[in-house]
């Protein structure tokens, strides 16, 4: 109940000049709500229409549905008051109630004494209806229309409530469990390990995205896709001639310096591989980086699955969070070793079953007798076209009479077996990563966890049992939210069926 100021036109005692209109802002801030009632101060002494305080209200609640007059000084004008409320020319939707305030320095049980007589014995007061008249009546009305306010909100205030323990329950549910003994906190160990290792089968394995539908970093399989077209590419340039300014002088160089005493048309092999090797230096740092970054994108899934899956057990995150980084290091390792052997294989081996080689070659070859013709007969001219190759300038080959032949034969075979070679090395790397995803996924994932929360130094499955304190406190905390909530909930239903027999 909010008593406001009464309206001030002129300003007095050195009350500011705009008092008129501080007093009336702040009496329409307090009636503008909706939810407000209006209890309007009306003396009986005045003209109710020509009353300001009326217009304020009416401005606010034109149908006076949430407005009500109490109409004081009933004993000062006795006469007419009775027309005046009956009439109501001002809409007061509420009704009227005539009262007599205390006079001088009469108790409040007196005060009402004399209400109640002057109401019963005045001859002109006494013809008003009793049910609005007296301060006794006031009172029951404006507790009657705060009943009925709250009568409305009630509904809302309800479904506050049980929105607020729903989750509240819910989230008693969601909370870590307790676990209170070994056999308890093993199965709640295998639980986290069968859900994890269901999850990264999924997304490391099949391709499923629906437990992370819009985290593309766990969309894992086309991840690893991605980098591995990635680290192909970057093997494919390799492929794009480096000396096409100076065709031949690097076989021609490599030549020169494995040429030993001996019959000079036999291809000296060394020098094939010595070539071989250079290629193999140039592209061997791209398939190691591209495995590193592979398993740091692991890494990351599997951590996120595993602490996902044993979010309900804080005390288990760090151990499972450091079992899979040690997995994934060891995996990592293992890879880079493996794959640094396929590049060394590469390297110091020069072998292929593929029929590819030799159909390649030949065609390569198929230019050879153009080259010498052009080698040997000075008026013709020296940009030629070759066969995989496109158009070079072979003139500066002509002082190497005795070698270019050779170096031509050396470049033709590189080039035909270099392309059979990075192929083959793409699909052992990528070979080689899908079996050790899929060997961390079905075997070597659970063994190692279990290992690592074994570890009688590590605490072992004693930590499990452990609560943290924090989860003690919110546990707590919500089981007395729940259970006030539900006694509120029992209030209220209570009130509202009093409200609903008291005015039934
Ligand atoms: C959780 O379990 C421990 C060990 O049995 C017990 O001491 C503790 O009171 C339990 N906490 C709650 C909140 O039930
Ligand atoms: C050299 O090339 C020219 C022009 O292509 C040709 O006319 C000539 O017969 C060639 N000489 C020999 C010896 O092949
Ligand atoms: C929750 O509170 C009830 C009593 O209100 C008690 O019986 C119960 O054990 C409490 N549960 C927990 C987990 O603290
Ligand atoms: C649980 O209820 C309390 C009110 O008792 C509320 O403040 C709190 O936000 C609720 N918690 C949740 C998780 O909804």
């Amino acid at each position: 109940m909010v008593d406001l100021p009464g309206i001030t036109r002129v300003p007095v005692h050195g009350q500011p000049d705009d008092i008129y209109e501080q007093i009336s802002a702040i009496i329409m801030e307090y009636i503008r709500p909706e939810e407000s009632i209006i209890l309007n101060v009306l003396a009986a002494t005045v003209d109710f229409p020509t009353c300001e305080s009326i217009r304020m209200s009416r401005r606010v609640d034109k149908t006076g549905l949430r407005t009500l007059a109490v109409v004081t000084k009933a004993d000062k004008a006795p006469e007419g008051l009775l027309d005046k409320v009956m009439a109501d020319d001002v809409n007061i939707g509420l009704g009227y109630v005539c009262v007599r305030n205390r006079i001088g320095d009469e108790s409040y049980d007196e005060a009402r004494k004399k209400e109640a007589k002057l109401f019963e014995t005045h001859p002109l007061l006494s013809k008003i209806d009793k049910y609005i008249v007296g301060i006794p009546v006031l009172a029951q009305k404006l507790v009657q229309i705060q009943a009925s306010i709250i009568a409305k909100c009630l509904p809302e205030i309800v479904r506050k409530i049980n929105d607020k323990l729903s989750a509240n329950i819910s989230e008693l549910n969601s909370m870590p469990q307790n676990l209170t003994s070994v056999p308890e906190a093993v199965s709640a160990l295998m639980q986290i390990i069968g859900s994890s290792v269901e999850s990264l089968r999924k997304v490391l394995l099949r391709g499923e995205f629906e437990e992370y539908p819009d985290d593309k970093h766990m969309h894992c399989t086309a991840r690893l896709a991605e980098m591995l077209n990635q680290c192909a590419q970057e093997l494919q340039k390799s492929l794009e001639d480096n000396y096409k300014d100076n065709f031949l002088m690097e076989e021609i160089r490599v030549l020169e310096e494995t040429r030993g005493i001996g019959l000079p048309n036999f291809l000296p092999r060394a020098a094939f591989l010595i070539i071989l090797q250079e290629k193999v230096n140039e592209i061997s740092g791209a398939p190691v980086e591209f495995i590193s970054k592979v398993w740091e994108h692991i890494e990351t899934v599997v951590v996120a699955v595993l602490m996902r899956h044993s979010e309900r057990y804080p005390q288990l995150e760090s151990s499972t969070r450091r079992a899979a980084q040690h997995l994934i290091a060891k995996k990592k390792d293992m890879s880079v070793d493996r794959v640094e052997e396929i590049i060394e294989m590469e390297k110091i081996i020069d072998y292929t079953c593929d029929p590819e080689y030799l159909t390649v070659w030949g065609k390569l070859m198929a230019s050879k007798n153009l080259f010498l013709d052009v080698m040997n007969n000075y008026s013709r001219s020296t940009l030629i076209t070759i066969d995989g190759f496109g158009e070079v300038e072979v003139g500066h080959l002509k002082p190497f009479p005795s070698i270019r032949d050779q170096a031509f034969d050396i470049k033709m075979r590189i080039t035909a077996y270099w392309k059979i070679a990075l192929k083959r090395l793409v699909d052992c790397v990528a070979l080689h990563i899908l079996f050790s995803v899929k060997n961390l996924v079905n075997k070597d994932m659970e063994t190692e966890i279990v290992n690592e929360l074994m570890d009688p130094h590590g605490g072992g499955l004693e930590r499990l049992l452990e609560e943290s304190p924090s989860v003690a406190i919110r546990r707590e905390r919500l089981n007395k939210s729940i259970k006030l909530l539900k006694d509120s909930k029992e209030v209220v239903a209570r009130v509202m069926d009093r409200i609903a027999i008291n005015t039934d």
